[in-house]
């Protein structure tokens, strides 16, 4: 059976993973995080009840799926045995469900620290980071003195590691004006991490490699967005890991003739949390009307995420970026009410015409997007199932983004429910739960 799927945004996050990534794991035996940390947010609706899940992959929830947590992810143990404590309040036995790698770096509160304290201390240049410490923790990675998930089986090497860290780091907080960080407090909770954490470390690679072996599906999971990649995306207003396909194989330890297709996930407009350019931002009745009816709040730090029409740029980019097989088109819904609706084309940069992003945020600060528009639909899309039963003009606007994308859509989202789809063509089989389009 050809398999396995990765899953990933293509704008700048919030596109509507975490929907997806639970609906296809129905045809999964395991799911894979492999970047990013607690920063996600991944918000899944199963009848009323509403789960938002930061850093356990979104396969949780079902039975049949084993999920990782590969060595790409940088992990927070205070917010991992929340998560994992809030699904045992639900009756999600996630012990038995969840392993994770033993080369994640952890996060630890001097990562915390500095990232508040570098945020407060840049003023107006902030980045507006989730405040988690995922920099901070990715650089201690890359400058090799990081603490991994695996130090916590041999604690007094981990008190030696902390030591050292905390000097380390702490010089820089005291030198901001903050609190040194407390190693002896790190130690002492590392006990406990170390007793939770333990029955859960194994050889992700040799996992990923035995279900593949075995035939069986595997969905990789992204989190955040092609343009938050730290390479590749409106540096340095982007996040500290490569959000990218290609990260899927350097972050859970496999190759890349793994992953047989890349869905990529494609808000119908365009969201931003945090600074950083963002050419087709409205800040007019229609960014209002988007925000509120796309209920468009972070689902990690609930700020307000700024709305803007959908960049067919920055999403071919992404679709290049990315070898995005298909895309999946989600919040369709959220413009029913709008009576025209402007597509970004191109962007003008020092008068010239450009169809593809600048390299780096002081030039695409100043893209100005050159728009077409096309008639809104004002009539409701949300549910359907059936392409043929949405409005001509919600068909007419999936093709057009379709054209200036350079990448077929094969799913639309219609709502959050987990059969609100139209599935317009998948190949691994029928979605249960869902009719096909004919
Ligand atoms: P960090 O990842 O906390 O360092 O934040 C860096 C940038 O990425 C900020 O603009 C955040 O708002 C953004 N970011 C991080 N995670 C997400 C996400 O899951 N969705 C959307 N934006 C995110």
């Amino acid at each position: 059976m050809a398999n396995s799927v990765l899953v990933l945004g293509t704008q700048w996050g919030d596109e509507g993973k975490g929907k997806f990534v639970d609906v296809l794991t129905q045809q999964a035996s395991l799911v894979v995080r492999f970047q990013g940390g607690h920063n996600a947010g991944h918000t899944l609706v199963i009848g009323d009840e509403q789960t938002v899940l930061h850093l356990v992959p979104s396969g949780v929830l079902r039975e049949n799926v084993m999920c990782v947590i590969g060595n790409g992810v940088v992990v927070s143990p205070d917010a991992l045995f929340s998560e994992m404590d809030m699904l045992h309040e639900r009756g999600v036995p996630v012990e038995e469900r969840l392993r994770i790698s033993g080369a994640c770096p952890l996060i630890l509160p001097y990562h915390i620290a500095l990232d508040q304290a570098r945020e407060k201390a840049a003023g107006e240049h902030a980045i507006g980071t989730t405040g988690r410490g995922i920099g901070p923790a990715y650089e201690d990675k890359v400058a090799r003195r990081a603490i991994r998930v695996q130090d916590l089986l041999t604690l007094q090497r981990f008190d030696e590691k902390v030591d050292l860290a905390c000097a380390y780091h702490n010089a820089t907080l005291i030198g901001h004006g903050m609190h040194a960080v407390d190693a002896g407090a790190i130690k002492h909770a590392a006990r406990e991490q170390a007793r939770r954490l333990a029955p859960l470390i194994a050889d992700i690679p040799g996992m990923i490699d035995a279900h593949r072996r075995a035939g069986n599906r595997i969905m990789f999971e992204g989190a955040q967005g092609t343009l938050l990649d730290v390479d590749h995306g409106t540096y340095p207003f982007v996040t500290s890991s490569n959000t990218v396909a290609g990260a899927a194989c350097s972050g859970s330890g496999c190759g890349p003739g793994t992953i047989d297709y890349v869905l990529g996930i494609t808000k119908a407009y365009t969201t931003r949390v945090g600074a950083g350019p963002f050419p087709t931002e409205l800040f007019d009745d229609v960014g209002a009307v988007l925000g509120e009816r796309g209920n468009e709040f972070g689902a990690t730090t609930g700020r307000q995420r700024r709305c803007g029409w959908f960049d067919a740029v920055a999403v071919r980019r992404a679709s290049m970026l990315n070898g995005v097989t298909g895309l999946c088109l989600t919040k369709l819904d959220v413009m029913d009410t709008l009576d025209t609706l402007k597509i970004c084309t191109a962007y003008e940069l020092d008068g010239q015409r450009i169809d593809h992003p600048p390299i780096g945020a002081d030039d695409y600060e100043r893209c100005v997007p050159i728009y077409e528009s096309m008639p809104g639909w004002q009539s409701k899309t949300e549910g359907a199932t059936q392409l043929s039963g949405l409005p001509k003009a919600a068909q007419d606007y999936i093709a057009r983004l379709q054209e200036l994308t350079e990448v077929p859509v094969h799913l639309v989202s219609t709502g959050r429910e987990r059969n609100e789809n139209v599935i317009i063509e998948w190949p691994y089989g029928d979605l249960p739960g869902q009719e096909r389009a004919p």
